[in-house]
């Protein structure tokens, strides 16, 4: 743990978040082209299959349009469209829109396209309004501002749309993760205020750890709820599992794929869901 101070700014006035976020946007670009090999293998299996915890919480997505934010070299967006949702992935990082698109390519996916863009700017470079804005499974704690996060999708959602978040429950990040692989609940890191953490890899869940500074930020789960109320989105529906897909925790797999705890088994909230709308 090895919090920065983010309201620091350099001799040229750019903020440390921006370099924050450039640092994320090169350590990123190092897992792409891995990303890409892995899910051209996955989508190429008939029992890839997006996260059930996800597809059940979204309902029938044909014919809808859908937001997806952070989607990484879009193997989720994919899934979608082939639900026949009608869907725009954006990502920071420009190789995970160029693999994303080739993905597409490759499995003859039309009702896609893919934006380059820091979510918190997507406002800048995009307009458009989406019957479903959603994100998941390790995307918000890239984000340094939820109340700015609130308003973009507040921006992008029709009036009787709503946003989708399923990402790791907050209450996890405070604990030693091999602790919690050996079934045991060793508090290491603060639940408030983790701002600009930074690590020396990145890495994990389709690819080897790979060298590259990065950032993250530890929202609270007043935190969330705040941002979302920040673009005057109101909670509709929410819920915890002790279930994640793999690369997001768990120490063992089970029949459905996903990754738990046995030890822990149905005492802790993993992952968080909700669905939020507008007034
Ligand atoms: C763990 S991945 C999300 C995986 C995603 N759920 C999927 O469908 O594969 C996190 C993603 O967030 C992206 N990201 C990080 N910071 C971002 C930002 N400020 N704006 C947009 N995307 C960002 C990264 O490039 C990465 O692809």
């Amino acid at each position: 743990m090895n919090a920065v101070n983010n309201k620091e700014v350099n001799k040229n006035g750019t903020g440390r978040e921006e370099q924050q976020i450039e640092a994320n946007k090169t350590a990123w670009g190092t897992l792409s082209k891995d990303h890409y090999n892995h899910f051209k293998i996955k989508l190429a299996d008939k029992d890839f299959k997006l996260n059930p915890m996800v597809e059940e919480a979204l309902g029938d997505v044909r014919g809808k349009k859908i937001l997806h934010l952070q989607c990484n070299t879009g193997a989720d967006s994919i899934l979608l469209a082939r639900k026949g949702a009608i869907v725009t992935g954006v990502d920071l990082v420009p190789e995970n829109m160029h693999y994303a698109r080739e993905l597409a390519k490759d499995f003859d996916i039309e009702n896609i396209e893919f934006i380059t863009s820091d979510i918190l700017k997507l406002t800048e470079v995009h307009w458009g309004e989406y019957d479903i804005v959603m994100t998941t499974d390790g995307a918000i704690g890239w984000l340094p501002d939820l109340n700015r996060w609130g308003r973009v999708i507040a921006n992008f959602l029709k009036e009787d749309g709503f946003f989708y978040l399923h990402d790791s429950h907050p209450f996890m990040g405070i604990f030693d993760e091999e602790g919690l692989a050996r079934g045991e609940l060793v508090p290491k890191y603060p639940y408030f205020q983790i701002s600009g953490d930074y690590e020396a890899t990145i890495g994990g869940y389709a690819s080897e750890e790979k060298k590259a500074e990065n950032y993250f930020w530890g929202h609270q789960l007043s935190t969330i709820v705040n941002g979302l109320l920040s673009g005057e989105l109101y909670i509709t529906y929410i819920k915890e599992y002790d279930r994640c897909v793999p690369g997001m925790g768990g120490s063992k797999t089970d029949q459905n794929g996903l990754r738990y705890y046995p030890e822990l088994e149905g005492k802790l909230p993993l992952v968080l869901s909700l669905k939020a709308e507008k007034k």
